[in-house]
This record gives structure tokens, C-alpha cells and sequence, in this order.
């Protein structure tokens, strides 16, 4: 990213496109692909290059019941993502993502994805957690991959799609703001060219957010530093709302004060934790599928050991991952950035010594509610309705297929599955339009006034500093086990720390960078989903999936099989229902979950 001075925000500069997407990574890319073969005009706008979008750091793999490995079907793999999600996942989101995900895979083998391969030629595939054939026998090797190396190579394979099919891309420019306009339609985004400091405005016919996550509220994620939330931001700026934003998965392994990601390939491959007596713990926490249980349950296990006094390390707040039982040749071969990061990360060689792990913030399972077809719903209290214009898909987005917990996999699947889908409605919506329906007057007051607001500022912390403050405030608040005094204080705590970040300065001896420019305005973004979360995590009295309270330790199914949604405006909460109904199949039934 430029580091370029700027002592100013130039004047607007216009441009009309069919169809913006802001975010470049797998969710953003698959749509954009979409549109561009479908002849329409669409430009990507993204903070980074797109290939270093955060689905680059995916790991271990993409789901699919392809069973090259042994029988598969869809309906198992819908099974465990219903019972993964903990039964808060809209059965008939997942079932279009579980009926729709080999012919996905075939998809991206067809755009030159280079899977890692069978003996047989077959595309090769491990087991992963909570994936098991016949709904809960045993584990099922469903995880498709390209080695420890799977979202690289499909971030580069759908880029170079997409350069072929004619998509424009805007790189290093930050989105800011949506446009909407008195009919509360959507008509573009206002953004900021990071290299110039000029401001956009794009005006579109279709806008669609695909941001990707926002671990970086927490301080210990294996998330980039670009994971702000924007989307998230910019949608509850605009007034509309963010569902289910309770539940962040823990992710079990990254590594001990790095928070880098080892992936659970590891454990798929036949890796296994221990305490520091050499213990095999997951034996007790998850009898049958052990260290292959989801992640919530493991990440949970992982805490106990380690509060109960059999961590290992220094401090003893780490578990061992041990995977030096598998050889060299297959670590090399199926796990070669592992073997690096450990190396790098945690000063260890895996294929002789194990790596100290920490469950760490991953994932985040809420997002702004859509539909199947990637349009943005509100909700009046009886029934949803569409945003007009307005499209989300990928992690930033809640369609919503991982409910309370998500499982280890299915993020690839739902970006490509969910961006096509968004993609071809995007593509027929255009086709269906006239022309642009006309700006609001005076459409960027609202973002300018923000910027302004920065530069009037010659006092104040530095956002890196209210940031801090944020991280260390989630962290202690909205932890693995959650706590009921810890979340009251932690809603004062967080609103003390949003009200600091409208006081920052950006300024240093009368210079601005636009760096710190955008990272007092991705402060703002990271902001509203750090309220987000605290505030439904307090609300939510209940234990579901990867929301766990020591003070309420059993799911309700009476009383909160329900999506939450929160607006930033007054910090309201309402709910809204499951949606237990499939497409096509009989509903699973709400049962007790273990594995
Ligand atoms: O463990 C991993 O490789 C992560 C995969 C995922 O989050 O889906």
C-alpha cells in the first residue's frame, strides 16, 4: 500500500459502472466473474491487490461430498453443518451450499485450480472437523485441498479469471461509505483513493460488499490487519442491520503469541493435541471423533486443560499440537507452510518436535443477513425485506449457513457457491434496469464530514492506540468462555472505547498520511462490530455453538433459536426465526450436539 502524503481531500471524482464490488478476495472475485462473463460492466475495488485478500491464507481446504475418498452425500455433509452450526444455520441456506458445493469444485478444477491429487488421479480430500459420513458415524475425508496452500490457489486462480473476462479493478482504493438514497436503495459507494487521497464516488446500477472478516477486533486472531469489517461498518452506518454477531469462532490452533493459523488439515492428517502430561485430552472431551470434533468443542477443551493447570510452555497456556508421528514426507508434502510457519513462528521443526497452540479468533459467523440469491435483507419484525441495489457475500455476509459454529472448510465453499449465486442475480438485476437511477443531492456530505472530522483534530491518541485499547477490551470480555459480569462491564468498557475513537488525531507536525487516515477510518468500521458483538454476546442468554456462558451453560431452543440482529442506531437488538425448512428435503431435527 503507498504511504503518500497528503495535506488534503480532493474534489470528487465521478464514475458510473453496472455493478462495484468492494472486497477482492474468493467471495468478491467469484461474483465479479459472474458479472464480467455475463457482459456487464463491473469494477472490483479493493484496499490491497487482490491476491493478497485474506482468502489467500485459507489453509486446509475446500468442502465438498465428492467422495473420492470414500462414499459421500450431500445430505451428510448438510447433516453436519446443520449440527456444526448448532442448529442457529438456515437449513435452507445450507442446503444450497451442501447440494451445490461439487459442482463448484468441478467449477474451479474446470478455471485450472491445481488440486493436490489421488493415486487414482481423483481429487484428493482429508477429513476435517465435524465432517462425517452417515449423518455422525465416523469421520469422512469430505476437504478438498491444495496442500496447506488451498485459498492461494484459488484467490490466484479466480483472479486470473477475471483478468481474462475484462473485470476493472481499483486497487489500493478504500471503500468508505455506502450511497443510499430517500427509497432507501442503494446506488453505489463513495470511496477513497489511498495513493492521491482523492474521493470517489461510484455510482452503480448493483453494489455488493464482500470484505471479508473482522478478527481484528480481538487481539489474538489469525486474521490479516486488513480485516476491519468494512463491510460491516459501512452497512450499519447505512442503517441497516448486522445479524448473529455473538458468534466468533475460536479457531484451536494458532500459534502461541503469533496467532498465525496452523491448519486443521493437521489434525486431518492424522495430528493429534496433548497436555503436559502427554495426554490425548480430546479422548474425554469428544469420545468419538476426538480431535476431529467441531471447532467450538475443542477450542473449549483446549481452555479447560489450560485453566485447570495441564498447559504446557512457559506460562503454561498453550497445548501441544503433535504431528511429527507422520513423517517427514507426508508433512512436506501435504503440510509444507505449516512447516514453515512453525519454524518461523513458533521456533520448531514440527516433523521432530510439536507445536504450543492456542484456541484464536478466526472467524466470524455474522454478518449482514442476506438471501440465497446475496441480496440485503432488512427485517420489520414479521418479515424480511430486500435492500434494493444491495448484495453481500463471503464473511462479511450471513446467508446464514454456519449459524453458532461454523465447520472448518465450509468458508471456501460458501464464497464460491454464494458469490455465483450473488453474481448471476447482480447480472439479471442490471439487465432488468434502465438507467442509473439518479444520485441524492449532496451525496458524499455525510463520508466527507468523517474525513474532516480526522483532519480538524490536532489532539488525541493515534487510532493504533484507541485500537489497542479495543482489542485488549474484546479479548478480556468476550472470550472462549463468556462470563456475566465480564460481558456487563465489557458493553460499558466498549462504549467508553468507541466514544475515544471519535477523538482521534491523524496528524503529525501538520502532515497526514493517508495510511493513518485509513487506519482511523477502518477504527470506525472495527468499531461498530466490536458494539455488535459485546452487545449481542451480553443479550444472549443461552450456550449455542461458539457462544459460550458460564451463567446460562445449556442451549434454549425455546427461547433463543433466533437470529439476532443489532442496529447501531440506539444499539438495538431484535430477532428474527430460524429458518428450519430445506428447499427440497425433510428438515433435520433439533437434537442434543456431541461428537
Ligand atoms: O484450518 C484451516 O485450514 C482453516 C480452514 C477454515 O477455516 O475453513
Amino acid at each position: 500500500m503507498a504511504d503518500s502524503q497528503s495535506t488534503r481531500v480532493s474534489t470528487l471524482q465521478h464514475h458510473q459502472v453496472d455493478a462495484v464490488i468492494v472486497g477482492g478476495g474468493g467471495a468478491g472475485l467469484r461474483a465479479a466473474l459472474q458479472l464480467a462473463e455475463s457482459g456487464a460492466d463491473v469494477a472490483v475495488l479493493s484496499k490491497v491487490f487482490p491476491t493478497r485478500s485474506h482468502t489467500v491464507a485459507a489453509q486446509g481446504g475446500i468442502a465438498a461430498a465428492l467422495g473420492n475418498v470414500s462414499d459421500d452425500n450431500w445430505l451428510w455433509h448438510m447433516y453436519d453443518t446443520i449440527k456444526g452450526s448448532d442448529y442457529l444455520g438456515d437449513q435452507d441456506a445450507i442446503e444450497f451450499m451442501c447440494r451445490n458445493a461439487a459442482k463448484a469444485i468441478i467449477e474451479l478444477e474446470h478455471f485450472g485450480m491445481p488440486f493436490d491429487r489421488l493415486e487414482n488421479g481423483r481429487i484428493f480430500q482429508r477429513p476435517f472437523g465435524g465432517m462425517t459420513r452417515n449423518f455422525g458415524e465416523q469421520p469422512i475425508s469430505r476437504t478438498c485441498a491444495v496442500a496447506d496452500r488451498t485459498g492461494h490457489a484459488m484467490l490466484h486462480t479466480l483472479y486470473q479469471r477475471n483478468v481474462k473476462a475484462n473485470t476493472q479493478f481499483l486497487i489500493e482504493w478504500f471503500a468508505l461509505d455506502l450511497i443510499r438514497d430517500t427509497d432507501g436503495d442503494v446506488l453505489g459507494v463513495i470511496a477513497l483513493e489511498i495513493e492521491t487521497g482523492d474521493i470517489h464516488v461510484i455510482h452503480a446500477k448493483a453494489t455488493m460488499l464482500a470484505t471479508g472478516g473482522a478478527g481484528r477486533i480481538f487481539q489474538a486472531s489469525t486474521n490479516a490487519y486488513i480485516n476491519t469489517g468494512d463491510g460491516l461498518g459501512m452497512a450499519a452506518r447505512a442503517g441497516l442491520p448486522l445479524q448473529d454477531m455473538e458468534f466468533w469462532q475460536f479457531h484451536p490452533t494458532g500459534v502461541l503469541n503469533a496467532g498465525v493459523l496452523i491448519t486443521e488439515g493437521v489434525r486431518g492428517e492424522g495430528g493429534y493435541l496433548v497436555n503436559r502430561d502427554g495426554e490425548r485430552f480430546m479422548e474425554r472431551y469428544a469420545p468419538s471423533a476426538k480431535d476431529l470434533a467441531s471447532r467450538d468443542v475443542v477450542s473449549r477443551a483446549m481452555a479447560t486443560e489450560i485453566k485447570e493447570g495441564r498447559g504446557v510452555g512457559k506460562h503454561q497456556d498453550a497445548v501441544y499440537l503433535k504431528l511429527d508421528h507422520l513423517g517427514e514426507e507426508i508433512i512436506n508434502k501435504r503440510l509444507p507452510g505449516i512447516r514453515e510457519i512453525a519454524k518461523t513462528f513458533a521456533g520448531v521443526d514440527p516433523t521432530e518436535a510439536p507445536i504450543p497452540v492456542v484456541p484464536t479468533v478466526h472467524y466470524m459467523m455474522g454478518g449482514i443477513p442476506t438471501n440465497l440469491d446475496g441480496q440485503v435483507v432488512a427485517y420489520d419484525g414479521q418479515r424480511e425485506q430486500v435492500v434494493n441495489g444491495l448484495y453481500a457475500v463471503g464473511e462479511c455476509a450471513c446467508v446464514s449457513v454456519h449459524g453458532a459454529n461454523r465447520l472448518g472448510s465450509n468458508s471456501l465453499l460458501d464464497l464460491v457457491v454464494f458469490g455465483k449465486a450473488a453474481g448471476d442475480k447482480m447480472a439479471k438485476d442490471i439487465a432488468g434496469q434502465g438507467a442509473h437511477k439518479p444520485l441524492p443531492a449532496n451525496v458524499a456530505d455525510a463520508t466527507l464530514s468523517r474525513v474532516a472530522r480526522l483532519e480538524a483534530s490536532s489532539e488525541g491518541e493515534k487510532a493504533a492506540e484507541v485500537g489497542q485499547r479495543m482489542r485488549q477490551t474484546m479479548q478480556k470480555h468476550c472470550g472462549v468462555f463468556r462470563f456475566p459480569e465480564l460481558l456487563a462491564s465489557g458493553v460499558d468498557a466498549i462504549q467508553s472505547v468507541a466514544e475515544q475513537s471519535q477523538a482521534i488525531r491523524i496528524s503529525d507536525k501538520s502532515k497526514v498520511f493517508n495510511t493513518a487516515r485509513v487506519e482511523a477510518l477502518e477504527l470506525d468500521n472495527l468499531m461498530q462490530v466490536a458494539q455488535a458483538t459485546m452487545r449481542a454476546a451480553h443479550a444472549r442468554q443461552e450456550s449455542r455453538g461458539a457462544h459460550a456462558r458460564e451463567d446460562y451453560p445449556e442451549r434454549d431452543d425455546q427461547q433463543w433459536l433466533t437470529h439476532s440482529l443489532y442496529s447501531a442506531a440506539g444499539h438495538e437488538l431484535q430477532y428474527k426465526p430460524v429458518r428450519l425448512q430445506p428447499l427440497s428435503v425433510a428438515p433435520f431435527e433439533l437434537k442434543k450436539r456431541v461428537y
